[in-house]
């Protein structure tokens, strides 16, 4: 007999409908039209979602490229065989050079000092993507000092500007109105500034997903979003409507084990919760190191056998109780709803992360790579 592989043995994982990432994409392309290029951002592993599963179905969704923020993502996607432009956000060092030409990545570069080392580490020419700072301080080049990274640009061989990007800073309620403006007005200098040296550069982007949504003007020849391919769309107001599906269905377990507490005697010992005479618990295989919210929130809560039953505190490394009193039938092996729907009963995930005190975009982040991905199809 053969053993299943480690990662389908634990009786914990992730539902993700890779339906709702095509149908994104596709209301997406729908939004921008034909002439504006789609890079997907699938950062932190396609936001928790499994990049190599999630890039092919951008692509054939109509995505024209892909952008990543750390090497690795984009060794596991060219690892799935998904060809097509692969940005790499700022994220390594030209040390790497060797693995960004055998995958065909393009590498960002900001600085005359980046560039010089980039451009000593290829063997041959590669393109990159300049980077412009429109007002996050992060990374990318400040406005003013663009010109002189052109102008070595000019000097260096083995590198191929292809494309410009930014940015936004737009940290929700902190963004006030005009902001985005504000920041757009650098993102127009650089161009312009790449217009004056003559560096023709056929992609250039600065929207991601709140700008898609609330500034149709500001598309440029591509756009870049990250979050509204899983459906994580944050806009209140937003000037162009889509009908973006979550791509994060479940998240699940099952039942490990049962028990009745019966008498207890806790002596001169503080016992970890207060348990009920005869109270009756069951043993999740999954904790804070899986996800779950340390310290626990009042009035968490999962399902079994259809039912509501609260999570009882406090939460472990990788196990977690349930108190079974109104599930008294639960049996081990039974599946354990965190986030999704069992039967008639669903807790989702907006209701969760509000318990938990994080939002959306936080719980992708957050997704553990050792907890395994299912993926469905709910429209299909
Ligand atoms: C450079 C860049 N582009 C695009 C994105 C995607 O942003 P969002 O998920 O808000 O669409 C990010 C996210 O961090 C980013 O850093």
């Amino acid at each position: 007999m053969t053993a299943a592989p480690a990662r389908h043995l634990r009786p914990t994982w992730y539902e993700i409908d890779l339906g709702a990432v095509a149908h994104n994409v596709r209301e997406l392309r729908r939004l921008v039209g034909p002439g504006v290029a789609i890079y997907a951002c699938l950062k932190r592993n396609a936001y928790g979602c499994g990049a190599p599963a999630v890039a092919p179905v951008c692509m054939q969704a109509g995505a024209d490229g892909l952008a990543v923020g750390n090497i690795d993502d984009a060794l596991a996607i060219r690892a799935a065989g998904v060809a097509g432009p692969l940005l790499l956000y700022p994220s390594c060092l030209p040390e790497v050079a060797a693995t960004v030409e055998a995958l065909d990545l393009v590498p960002t570069v900001s600085t005359v000092e980046e560039a010089a080392a980039w451009n000593a580490a290829f063997s041959r020419r590669r393109k990159v993507f300049l980077k412009v700072d429109v007002g996050l301080l992060r990374a990318g080049s400040m406005v003013g000092q663009l010109p002189d990274l052109l102008h070595a640009l000019g000097r260096l061989d083995r590198l191929e500007p292809a494309g410009l990007y930014g940015h936004f800073f737009s940290y929700g309620a902190a963004v006030t109105a005009g902001q985005y403006e504000w920041q757009f007005a650098r993102m127009a200098a650089a161009m312009r500034a790449a217009a004056d040296a003559g560096v023709a550069l056929p992609i250039v982007m600065v929207s991601s997903t709140s700008a898609v949504l609330d500034h149709p003007e500001m598309d440029l020849t591509g756009v870049d979003p990250g979050r509204l391919l899983y459906g994580l769309s944050a806009s209140a107001h937003p000037a162009r409507h889509g009908t973006f599906r979550q791509a994060l269905v479940g998240f699940k377990t099952r039942l490990v084990m049962r028990k009745t507490l019966g008498a207890l005697d806790p002596g001169d010992f503080a016992l970890p919760f207060a348990p009920r005479p005869g109270m009756r618990i069951g043993i999740l295989p999954l904790g804070w190191g899986d996800g779950l919210p340390r310290p626990l929130p009042e009035g968490a809560a999962a399902l079994v056998r259809g039912r509501r039953v609260a999570l009882v505190g406090p939460v472990h490394l990788e196990h977690t109780r349930i108190d079974l009193t109104d599930a008294p039938d639960a049996t081990p092996g039974d599946e354990v709803v965190l986030i999704g729907r069992q039967g008639d009963a669903e807790i989702t995930l907006a209701e969760a992360v509000a318990l938990w005190g994080i939002d959306e975009t936080t719980f992708h982040g957050q997704m553990r790579d050792h907890i395994p991905r299912r993926y469905v199809d709910l429209a299909g």
